[in-house]
């Protein structure tokens, strides 16, 4: 079955062609970061605008590269849910389109599922049950993946997510957008035990996030360093707010592994391709004879290949397609 799929939820518009869910016979990503890199941050009028005029020819030139004919095309899988209003809105105007016109079933897709779907591709042999962490620039989500289409939610952030935490911290100090990234880079060269940013545990929950008190943390201190005229130390900076995050991310992580029993692991999202938290868990799962799946970096951030994944599994799995009167949501709860 050879999946159409769209992804436009924020600053990324993406097309791919995927075959049975784990074969990627094509992948476009049309990246928007030089048009919100000024601001700082995503300008969601500018996303949609770009959005609008970059889906088309994107999904020609991706069609073409996967050396199919249109009349090949099984269905077309779309995000739906959570993200900027605007920007879905393009691509699942632009899906029913498609399905209209070449009269395929469409499927919608929910953003974090797919997130975790990345993993089928990079991860031939991964099959649910297992305990995965989402962790991108809107959310932080702990959730049990029970099948192709269910997930539960045991842990998520009660405010800021982590890669928004990682970007308000670089804007502070001057580090180019997305500062996840750059950050990720800068933390190699510096000492991260620098300083202490401090950690909190959510009342009632374990396995829940809090990143605020964490980034206003980092946040006064860049001021307070700026205010005495000190040189910023951007390295050591860098590498302690990596550390306090990854750890914090790890922690709750491997606490839920335990607690739930569950011996496979997976992390999805953009801040997956964090090169400490890959590291760290790697080194937990060996010592521990857990089994550990990682998406391919490429798969990390934003792409449309992991809503071909998810997608085939929503209409082989869930049979679920939807009508032409499909809507797009900001908000949506995985479960
Ligand atoms: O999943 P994604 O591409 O978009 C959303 O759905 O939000 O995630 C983007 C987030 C940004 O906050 C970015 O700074 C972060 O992922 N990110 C990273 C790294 N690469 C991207 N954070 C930490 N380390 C990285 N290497
Ligand atoms: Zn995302």
């Amino acid at each position: 079955m050879d999946i159409l799929a769209i992804e436009s939820s924020c600053d990324d518009t993406a097309v791919a062609i995927v075959r049975d869910g784990r074969e990627v016979l094509a992948s476009e990503v049309f990246s928007q970061t030089k048009r919100h890199e000024i601001f700082g941050g995503v300008v969601p009028e500018v996303a949609s605008r770009c959005h609008l005029e970059a889906i088309a020819g994107l999904a020609k030139v991706t069609l073409e590269e996967s050396g199919l004919k249109k009349e090949n095309l099984s269905a077309v899988a779309v995000t739906y849910a959570p993200g900027l209003i605007g920007s879905l809105l393009v691509g699942v105007s632009f899906a029913k389109g498609i399905s209209l016109a070449l009269d395929l079933p469409l499927i919608a897709v929910h953003h974090l599922k797919s997130h975790v779907a990345a993993n089928y591709i990079s991860n031939k042999n991964l099959k649910p049950p297992f305990i995965c962490l989402i962790a991108s620039g809107g959310h932080t989500n702990i959730v049990e993946v029970k099948s192709y289409t269910e997930m539960r939610t045991i842990g998520k952030t009660r405010d800021d997510a982590a890669g928004e935490t990682f970007d308000k911290a670089a804007r502070c100090m001057g580090v180019a957008y997305p500062g996840g990234v750059h950050i990720d880079k800068l933390a190699q060269k510096g000492d991260e035990d620098a300083f202490e940013f401090p950690i909190p545990n959510v009342k009632d929950s374990a396995y829940d996030f809090s990143f605020s008190g964490l980034k206003t943390s980092v946040i006064n201190k860049i001021h307070t360093l700026k205010q005495k005229n000190i040189d910023i130390p951007l390295e050591d900076i860098c590498a302690s707010l990596r550390k306090s995050i990854v750890s914090y991310m790890v922690n709750n992580l491997t606490e839920a592994a335990k607690q739930l029993h569950y011996k496979k692991i997976a992390i999805a999202g953009g801040v997956s391709a964090n090169s400490l938290l890959r590291r760290e868990l790697r080194r937990i799962c060996d010592k521990s004879g857990w089994e550990l799946f990682l998406p391919d970096l490429k798969f990390c951030s934003d792409n449309a290949a992991m809503v071909g994944s998810q997608g085939y599994y929503e209409f082989t799995c869930g049979g679920n397609t939807s009508g032409l009167d499909l809507n797009a949501y900001a908000g949506m709860s995985l479960n």
